[in-house]
């Protein structure tokens, strides 16, 4: 088939900067981007590029360039869907919060709301490709939908069929645009062959087709679990060792360095910091336990289960070391909270460690002062809802400027690793903050020499004081 204009459904960090990069690269297709969330859309739509709802470096360029050209932002599913030769599902797909399962199956009820919406208003022959993140087997479920709109469908000429293919996608936030621009490999499952190459089609205008893998569908699903499980796994492993180099006096950055130099293990990922966040590993890990104690293999399940318990734990120790070091007591003393995304060059908050941090810092009566360069008020608002009720502003407040963050605080906890933080000016904060003071230090990236000459006392990840 010649694939002349696709449609994706969800226009979120992996639908917007996913679609903006075929639409740079394929200036003969149209790229629709549709969502339910029409403040979604507006904010794909703004005029100010800085709005844009998703923060990735190098993307607002190519929104600036493809849209209103080749790439379309909007809430009218009906036409798109109709429109489309092929149609991505891009859409969410959180962990169970009720019922079977809850706190670890994967919530399917946007992914069969999409496959609702395709089964009504699709025409003709349509590619359906699973782009987010799913169970193994989801696609069983998508094609039962779809089938069940064919078989009704009486009039051979409106009769509509559909492929189901599976393409995870493996892009990091923060790095999006290089990693789709140059991915390590695109993945595509299904057993339809047509279906396959019309999509190798699209990736091959810029990527080499070497790079491209085709496996069956459950296979394919089951590897982007996997790919994940294993990324979160190593910064647990890490995370673990940081505490022992914190107990022996071993430093862990040498540790990370020699262990990563071995080709067999690599370099990437060996960073202790304050735990992993975002969207991905906690609900696929505590997906593929679900699946494996499904399947009954208790013993796979209890071992990725502490993969997740690993990264509780180390935030919960960062935050008892906290009190413990201020004397046993935060209550009444004032925090600096540096970084609120959950890793640099994002604005993505969910499941950053910042947000348990910062909770668990106000519940020991500290009062906090939180800056992010990217993280708007708003958000951080959103995040620090406790029992569903907005954690006032006596709590902690929003700062603007780096500098005026540090004014009369106790201490300042280091969560993300902005770039910025690497070259503070340690004299003139020193003045700023109120004596004892303290930096915690959880991403190991401030200049531990220079905090020291200051006088304030400090305590890095992997290192201790
Ligand atoms: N964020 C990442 O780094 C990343 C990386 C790889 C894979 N993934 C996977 O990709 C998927 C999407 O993740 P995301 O971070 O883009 O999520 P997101 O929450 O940012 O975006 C999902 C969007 O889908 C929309 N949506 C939900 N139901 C819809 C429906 N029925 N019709 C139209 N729109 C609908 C939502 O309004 C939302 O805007 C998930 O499965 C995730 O696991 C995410």
């Amino acid at each position: 088939m010649n694939i002349k204009s696709v449609c994706c459904i969800g226009a979120g960090y992996v639908g917007g900067p996913t679609m903006a990069i075929i639409a740079k690269y394929c200036p003969d297709i149209q790229v629709n981007v549709v969502d339910i969330n029409p403040e979604r859309i507006s904010q794909w739509n703004e005029r100010d590029l800085s709005d844009l709802p998703v923060y990735e470096p190098g993307l607002k360029e190519i929104v600036e360039k493809c849209r209103g050209k080749n790439l379309n932002f909007s809430t009218n599913m009906e036409k798109y869907i109709a429109e489309a030769d092929l149609i991505f599902i891009s859409v969410n797909t959180p962990t169970k919060t009720r019922g079977i399962g809850s706190g670890q199956a994967i919530d399917l009820k946007y992914v069969e709301a999409s496959s609702r919406e395709i089964s009504n208003y699709a025409r003709g022959h349509t590619i359906v490709v699973e782009k987010s993140t799913l169970p193994v087997k989801t696609a069983q479920t998508i094609k039962a939908i779809l089938d069940a709109a064919v078989k009704g469908e009486k009039n051979l000429e409106k009769k509509k069929t559909f492929s189901v293919l599976s393409n995870p996608e493996f892009l990091a936030e923060g790095t999006a645009i290089n990693d789709l621009e140059n991915p390590d490999r695109v993945l595509i499952g299904g057993d339809d062959k047509e279906a396959i190459n019309d999509l190798v089609n699209i990736y091959s205008r810029w990527i080499e087709k070497e790079k491209v893998l085709t496996t069956d569908l459950w296979s394919s699903e089951l590897s982007k679990l996997i790919s994940n499980a294993f990324l979160a796994q190593r910064i647990s492993s890490i995370n673990t060792i940081s505490a022992l180099c914190e107990a022996t006096g071993a430093k862990i950055k040498d540790v990370s360095l020699a262990v990563g130099m071995d080709r067999r293990i690599g370099k990437y990922f060996l960073n202790s910091g304050p735990g992993f966040g975002g969207s991905c590993f906690k609900k696929d890990i505590s997906n593929l336990v679900y699946i494996s104690n499904h399947y009954g293999l208790f013993e796979v399940a209890e071992y990725w289960q502490k993969v997740l318990d690993i990264n509780y734990w180390q935030q919960r120790r960062f935050v008892e070391l906290i009190v413990k070091t201020m004397f046993g007591t935060i209550s009444s003393k004032t925090i600096a909270i540096l970084g609120f995304s959950f890793k640099a060059n994002t604005n993505d908050t969910r499941e950053s460690p910042a947000i348990y941090i910062c909770r668990k810092l106000i519940e020991e009566g500290a009062f906090l002062k939180i800056y992010d360069p990217k993280v708007k008020y708003s958000q951080m608002q959103k995040d620090l809802l406790f029992n569903d009720q907005r954690i006032g502003e006596e709590k902690w407040v929003y700062s603007n400027s780096i500098y005026e963050t540090f004014e009369n605080v106790d201490s300042a906890v280091f969560l993300t690793e902005w770039e910025e933080f690497e070259s503070l000016n340690w004299q003139e904060i020193s003045i700023k903050m109120r004596q004892p003071s303290w930096v915690f230090d959880t991403r190991s990236i401030v200049n531990m020499e220079e905090v020291k000459k200051s006088g304030i006392n400090i305590w890095q990840v992997g290192y201790g004081n």
